[in-house]
C-alpha cells in the first residue's frame, strides 16, 4: 500500500540548544535529517515527501537534499510558528488521495517495517498512530506535589508516524484551526472530532532527537543497529 509523508523540519531545536535547527546535526557523520529522509527515500511504497522548512533555511537544505542525493522530496515548504501550523501548510498542498504519514524529522530510527504496518492499519481504521507502553510510572504534578498517580497499564507513549486518510487530515487541521485548538501531535487533531484511532506497538528505539543526551542515545542505537546488519551478514 503506498503513502505520502509529511515531514515537518521547520523548528529551531530550543531544547537541544545547539545554537541552530538540530536536524542538521550530525550522528555517524550524517545529518539527522538525512537519516529521517533516507529511511521514506528508500521505501519503495512510499510515493512522495513534503518537507516543511523554515525559509531562512531553504538553500541548507536544497544543499544537503542535492549532496545525499534525496530523490523522493516534491516539496520544501514554508513552516509555521509551531509544529502543527507547520504540518498544516503540507496538508494544503498536498495533490495525492490515499494515506498520509506526518513523521517527524527528529526522528531518524523509525523502521520500515513499522512504516509498513502503520499504512495498512491506517488504511482500515482511516487513523493511526505508532505508540509504545510506558515504562515509568507517570504523576500528575501541580506546583510540584503530587496530584494523581496515572493508571500505567492504559498509558501510551505516542510516537510519529501518525496516519490517516488523507481527507480526514485535512478535515482534522481545518476544524482546530476554525477553533483554535493547538495540539501537540496529529491524532489529538482527529481524536476531538470523535474518530478512534488505532495504535501499532513501535519500538523504543524510534526517539525523538530533543535534548543533547539525545545524541549519545542515538550514536548507540546506530552502533547497535551496525553490529546487528554485520551479524546477519556473517
Ligand atoms: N517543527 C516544525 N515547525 C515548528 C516546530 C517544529 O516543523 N514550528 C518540527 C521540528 O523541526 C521537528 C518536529 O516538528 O522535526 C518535532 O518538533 P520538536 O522535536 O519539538 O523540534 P523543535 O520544535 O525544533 O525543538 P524545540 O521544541 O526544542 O524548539
Ligand atoms: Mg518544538
Amino acid at each position: 500500500m503506498s503513502y505520502v509523508v509529511i515531514i515537518p523540519a521547520a523548528g529551531s531545536g530550543k531544547r537541544m540548544n545547539a545554537g541552530k535547527n538540530k536536524l542538521f546535526l550530525s550522528v555517524q557523520e550524517v545529518p539527522i535529517i538525512i537519516h529521517t529522509l533516507r529511511v521514506f527515500d528508500s521505501d519503495e511504497t512510499c510515493k512522495g515527501i513534503y518537507l516543511t522548512i523554515n525559509p531562512a533555511e531553504r538553500d541548507i537544505f536544497q544543499e544537503l537534499l542535492t549532496e545525499y542525493k534525496i530523490q523522493k522530496v516534491k516539496r520544501l515548504i514554508p513552516g509555521g510558528k509551531e509544529r502543527q501550523d507547520s504540518v498544516y501548510e503540507a496538508v494544503k498542498v498536498i495533490e495525492e488521495e490515499g494515506i498520509v504519514l506526518v513523521h517527524d524529522g527528529a526522528r531518524p530510527f523509525i523502521r520500515t517495517n513499522t512504516i509498513r504496518e502503520l499504512v495498512e492499519k491506517a488504511a482500515e481504521k482511516k487513523a493511526a498512530v505508532v505508540a509504545v507502553p510506558v515504562k515509568d510510572t507517570v504523576k500528575r504534578v501541580e506546583n510540584f506535589q503530587v496530584a494523581e498517580t496515572l493508571d500505567r497499564s492504559s498509558l501510551w507513549a505516542a510516537q510519529t508516524p501518525q496516519a490517516f486518510h488523507i481527507s480526514l487530515l485535512k478535515r482534522a487541521h481545518e476544524m482546530a484551526e476554525r477553533d483554535q485548538f493547538l495540539g501537540t501531535d496529529d491524532t489529538s487533531l482527529v481524536e476531538r472530532l470523535g474518530i478512534p484511532v488505532a495504535i501499532i506497538e513501535g519500538e523504543y528505539d524510534n526517539i525523538k532527537l530533543t535534548t543533547q543526551e539525545d545524541l549519545y542515545f542515538a550514536e548507540a542505537i546506530y552502533l547497535k543497529r551496525e553490529r546487528r546488519k554485520e551479524e546477519d551478514h556473517v
